[in-house]
């Protein structure tokens, strides 16, 4: 990760600066014993479970889990490269490195092939734009979208433009300026017919750049003026365009997003569009594709509040729905916008008017629960008996999973007034479909209702296995030895958190290149933000400075008991399994395992 910064540089740069005062320009910190909090940067809080120790070199968050040194701090605060990190920093410090960033991106060295492709993009944003607002082949185009109500304003500042309806132009343009044919090709601007022959693949097209994280222009979506097909035409996938982690006006949105501590996503980027008309800043929207992964990761680097406002049609609120489900699984605070007669947001601002959608609409968007109560009654009849007790039985296993007694008892409430039922009567059911599903699923309520007030270092309650395994981690990040202790005693074995095998297995490489035990130092090597933010987290966790080897081997007893009761599971389903096949004879093979399993459990 580190590149070619020299390793002594780095270190150089971390010894002269007190990341306390790095950070402290950023957040305000307060001192309590060894360690600062304040408020978390990266998301939206009212009570600080921010942590910073200048001890260990890290910061950390309770709340989000963001987490890692000065250099990721810096990156992750700026949106820059390491490398634009270590520079920064490196001024600060008076520490002289020799780094180049022109243009750089933050996750990985930009090749010549990808500049040129920006490079291309760039110069086509800048020609199609140029078509659209000065010439006369532009016109159609821009009276069309000043018909859609996108003032010049919108026109500039999304940098929108008009593609000729020629076969060729914009090839020619580009060939012109020095670029192959065969590159074009690779960038998804061009089309390739024959051997020989190729064709623009944008044309007569109104072009809506596609910007990525960092502001480049990464592709295009062309929409079509009249009603040919398709209406919205994209650049394919490419070296420097993902679909699926792209987000439309990400980039733009960011401050906003950070200031007001929360996005809002659409479906369509003509919304977002409109919405920034209407004064909303914050808006994105995924690229026709439905939310990803790598989309809410992107997401929860800057915020962990979202506002879902997708069209009003029942394939929007289907889609709405997954997208909730997504995004609160992934640990954030999730609303829904909802837009009423099937409109889209586009639509809505057109009809009603920019303060109508700001106040009726984003102003009064649902809770995640609220939202399910409605998305819930879907296509059901609820004048019909069977209908209202199948959905009232699915809220309340929905009810069922809210933490918070209030909020339980706020939507109980609801439902017994909507339906005209004992609230003691719900309440007991609900108690009912709470175990049942808790059967299910183990969750413990209790554990999940902690008071926020208090940073949560110790007060998280994890499984025996996985505070062992963290635990050994904390303790391997100190010491060498450890570590060697601990892949010996583990053999051919593994953790149970693939998170913390692989810590483990960086480590050692750490390790093997003859590097001091340093986490601050070690989570420059990892390459993945989760694995950074879980290494923080494990060193805020106050272990004790040494650890004995009979300290280690019992850690190491809990992991592989809990493997154990893996196997001992999964040969309890077989057992089942055979039974229900009548293979008495495997089903009996299978029971004298278990049991041996089990006493071995018990040692
Ligand atoms: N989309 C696409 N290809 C299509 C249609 C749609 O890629 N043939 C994507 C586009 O990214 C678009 C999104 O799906 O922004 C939402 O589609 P839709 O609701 O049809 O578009 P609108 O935003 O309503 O566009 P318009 O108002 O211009 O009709
Ligand atoms: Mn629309």
């Amino acid at each position: 990760m580190a590149g070619k910064i020299p390793e002594e540089t780095i270190q150089q740069i971390k010894q002269s600066l007190d990341i306390a005062e790095v950070i402290g320009d950023y957040v305000q910190l307060k001192k309590q014993g060894r360690n600062y909090f304040g408020l978390c940067p990266f998301h939206g809080e009212n009570s600080p479970s921010f942590s910073v120790s200048p001890d260990k070199q890290i910061y950390h968050c309770f709340g989000c889990g963001a987490g890692g040194n000065i250099f990721t701090f810096i990156t992750e605060m700026e949106n820059v490269s390491f490398q634009e990190a270590v520079s920064k920093l490196a001024d600060r410090a008076g520490v002289s490195v020799d780094i180049q960033i022109p243009g750089e991106r933050p996750d990985r060295a930009v090749s010549k092939e990808e500049d040129r492709m920006l490079e291309a993009h760039e110069l086509l944003t800048k020609f199609y734009h140029h078509l659209l607002v000065n010439t006369k082949e532009g016109q159609e185009a821009l009276q069309y979208l000043q018909e859609r109500g996108f003032t010049k304003n919108e026109v500039e500042t999304f940098q929108i433009g008009w593609s000729l309806p020629q076969w060729n132009f914009t090839t020619t343009f580009l060939q012109k300026r020095g670029f192959s044919v065969e590159e074009l090709e690779r960038a998804g601007l061009i089309i390739q017919k024959e051997e020989d022959s190729y064709f623009d693949r944008f044309r007569g097209r109104i072009m809506f750049p596609l910007h990525d994280d960092k502001g480049k222009v990464v592709a295009f979506s062309g929409r079509a003026l009249h009603e040919e097909k398709p209406k919205y035409l994209n650049s394919p996938e490419t070296a420097i365009f993902n679909k699926s982690r792209l987000l439309y006006n990400f980039h733009r949105a960011r401050s906003a997003i950070r200031k007001q501590h929360g996005a809002i996503l659409f479906e369509g980027f003509a919304d977002v569009i409109a919405a920034a008309s209407a004064g909303i800043e914050a808006g994105i929207a995924t690229m026709g594709t439905s939310l990803t992964d790598a989309h809410i990761q992107q997401i929860k680097r800057i915020t962990d509040q979202v506002i879902i406002c997708y069209d009003g049609d029942s394939a929007g609120i289907q889609a709405a729905y997954r997208a909730s489900e997504m995004l609160s699984e992934s640990g954030c605070h999730v609303k829904v916008a909802m837009i009423p007669d099937k409109m889209d947001p586009d639509d809505y601002i057109k009809k009603h008017g920019a303060e109508k959608f700001r106040d009726n609409i984003i102003g009064t968007a649902l809770t995640l629960m609220a939202f399910k109560m409605e998305y819930f009654k879907q296509g059901k009849n609820l004048q019909d008996e069977g209908q209202k007790l199948a959905y009232i039985e699915e809220v309340l296993k929905e009810i069922a999973k809210l933490q918070k007694a209030v909020e339980r008892d706020y939507y109980l409430r609801q439902i017994a007034d909507q339906f005209s039922l004992s609230l003691d009567a719900l309440k007991q059911q609900e108690k009912q479909v709470f175990f049942k599903e808790r059967k299910k699923q183990p969750v413990n309520r209790e554990s999940l209702t902690l008071p926020a007030a208090i940073p949560q270092t110790t007060q998280k309650l994890y499984p025996a296995y996985q505070t062992a395994e963290r635990r050994l981690i904390a303790h391997m990040l100190k010491d060498v030895d450890t570590a060697y202790k601990v892949k010996e005693l583990m053999g051919s074995e593994a953790f149970n958190i693939d998170e913390h095998q692989a810590i483990f297995t960086y480590l050692l490489g750490f390790y093997e290149e003859e590097n001091e035990p340093d986490s601050s130092i070690f989570i420059n090597f990892l390459p993945d933000a989760n694995l950074r933010r879980l290494v923080s987290d494990i060193e805020m966790m106050m272990v004790s400075e040494y650890v004995n080897d009979e300290e280690v081997h019992d850690y190491i007893k809990e992991i592989f008991k809990y493997r154990k009761k893996l196997v001992i599971k999964t040969k309890k389903q077989q057992q089942i399994a055979a039974e229900k096949a009548k293979d008495y004879q495997t089903a009996a093979q299978l029971a004298m395992e278990i049991v041996k399993l089990k006493k071995e459990l018990k040692v």
